[in-house]
């Protein structure tokens, strides 16, 4: 990996050290100059006529995520956030009252809440699957918990925090046995480790663009199986997702893209596609290697250094540290840490009620390693730690 390149093609490397990219990433030159040129060419030419030249970009964003996933281009649609993309894979789920949902602690607050309208809407029922003693969901538990009842296995792969990677292979293994969906979060995980929804077994996968992809913010994806698209009902309709035949009829299309809807952010879509491109072209492997060696070091730098306190769980660990500081709530970690140039976030109960709750932290800090963050950043976030603690 050509380090010195990369941080040359990331501007805000110049200006401060961005470890929030849990959060949102620092977006790539390519990206960036794709994202204005289009905004250009709108305020230029305007905004339909823009769409029209840009067509090949716009393709090559669905080619370009098809060949990060390794799944075919009728089976994405392009969205907002992950959220939107996420909730179109399980407000179209046709779950009935007593259908139940195997989920886990880790689970996002967003996902968490949609589970609990459905409860609440729909009479359907969540059951949360138990961790294992390394903190990851209990694969076999998750199995022994499978019933006739039981239609879609949806859990978060990188959970938002915690710092663990969830089996989403052997996830993957259990639903094909039992022949249940499996709808995978993998908003975190995307642009991070390499992922290919074959391998996974994954049925619907929902992904941002913002984060460990470095793409935009106001971007994200779905990926459904394409034998799986008949079988859920797109929460809405309008006419890009649809065609509108007789006064009396319409037809949904074909593909994927009935998740989508007419209009959208087009500059955003293209600098997607870009991003995922810039991440292909340095490899998934050597990004989810680099991010590897660099957060395990720092964790043991953090575990060393009395008065910090990692609380990452997990047999395979992400590119997400948590951590708490004696005696400092978290915002003030974030505030003296932002003053010496450093972005750090935190994150609270709100987000992964279970899991927190089950650990008894209401809130905690975050960061979000990325491959473009040099060893000497890292070296200065520590010293900004010590210098907290002294
Ligand atoms: C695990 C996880 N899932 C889903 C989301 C929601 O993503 P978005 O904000 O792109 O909708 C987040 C955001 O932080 C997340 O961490």
């Amino acid at each position: 990996m050509d380090l010195d390149r990369i941080r040359v093609e990331t501007p805000g490397t110049e200006r401060v050290i961005h470890l929030n990219n849990c959060g949102s990433a620092l977006m790539p030159q390519p990206v960036l100059d794709a994202v204005i040129g289009h905004l250009s060419l709108e305020a230029e030419i305007g905004g339909y006529e823009a769409e029209i030249t840009a067509a090949a970009e716009l393709n090559n964003t669905y080619q370009a995520i098809s060949r990060l996933i390794n799944c075919q281009v009728d089976e994405l649609a392009i969205v907002e956030n992950a959220t939107v993309a996420w909730d179109m894979a399980f407000y179209g789920l046709p779950l009935v009252r007593g259908d139940v949902v195997l989920t886990t602690v880790s689970e996002y607050a967003s996902n968490y809440i949609a589970y609990l309208q459905r409860a609440e809407r729909d009479g359907i029922e969540v059951r949360v699957a138990p961790n294992d003693e390394t903190g990851q969901i209990d694969v076999t538990a998750l199995e022994n918990m499978i019933d006739s009842n039981v239609k879609l296995i949806s859990i978060t792969h990188v959970p938002t925090n915690g710092g663990l990677i969830n089996p989403a292979v052997d996830i993957g293994n259990v639903a094909r046995r039992a022949g249940i969906p499996y709808l995978l979060d993998a908003c975190q995980s995307v642009g991070q480790l390499h992922l290919d929804v074959d391998v996974i077994g994954c049925d619907m996968l929902s992904a941002t663009g913002r984060k460990f992809l470095r793409g935009p913010r106001g971007t994200g994806f779905l990926y459904v199986r394409d034998t799986i698209l008949d079988y859920l009902q797109p929460p809405f309709l309008d006419l890009h997702s649809a065609r509108w035949k007789t006064s009396r009829s319409y037809e949904i299309v074909s593909n994927a893209r009935r998740f989508e809807n007419w209009e959208n952010y087009v500059a955003g879509k293209i600098g997607l596609g870009v991003a995922v491109d810039y991440a292909l072209g340095i490899g998934l492997s050597n990004i989810a290697q680099r991010i590897k060696d660099l957060a395990t070091n720092l964790r043991d730098c953090m575990a060393d250094l009395p008065g910090v306190m990692v609380h990452d769980l997990g047999e395979k660990k992400s590119g997400i540290i948590s951590f708490s500081v004696s005696n400092v709530e978290p915002q003030k970690v974030i505030e003296i840490m932002s003053s010496d140039g450093i972005n750090i976030s935190s994150t609270s109960v709100l987000s992964t009620r279970c899991d927190m709750e089950l650990r008894g932290i209401q809130e905690m800090n975050r960061i979000g390693i990325h491959y473009y963050n040099s060893e000497d950043e890292l070296d200065q976030f520590m010293d900004c730690l010590r210098s907290i603690l002294d």
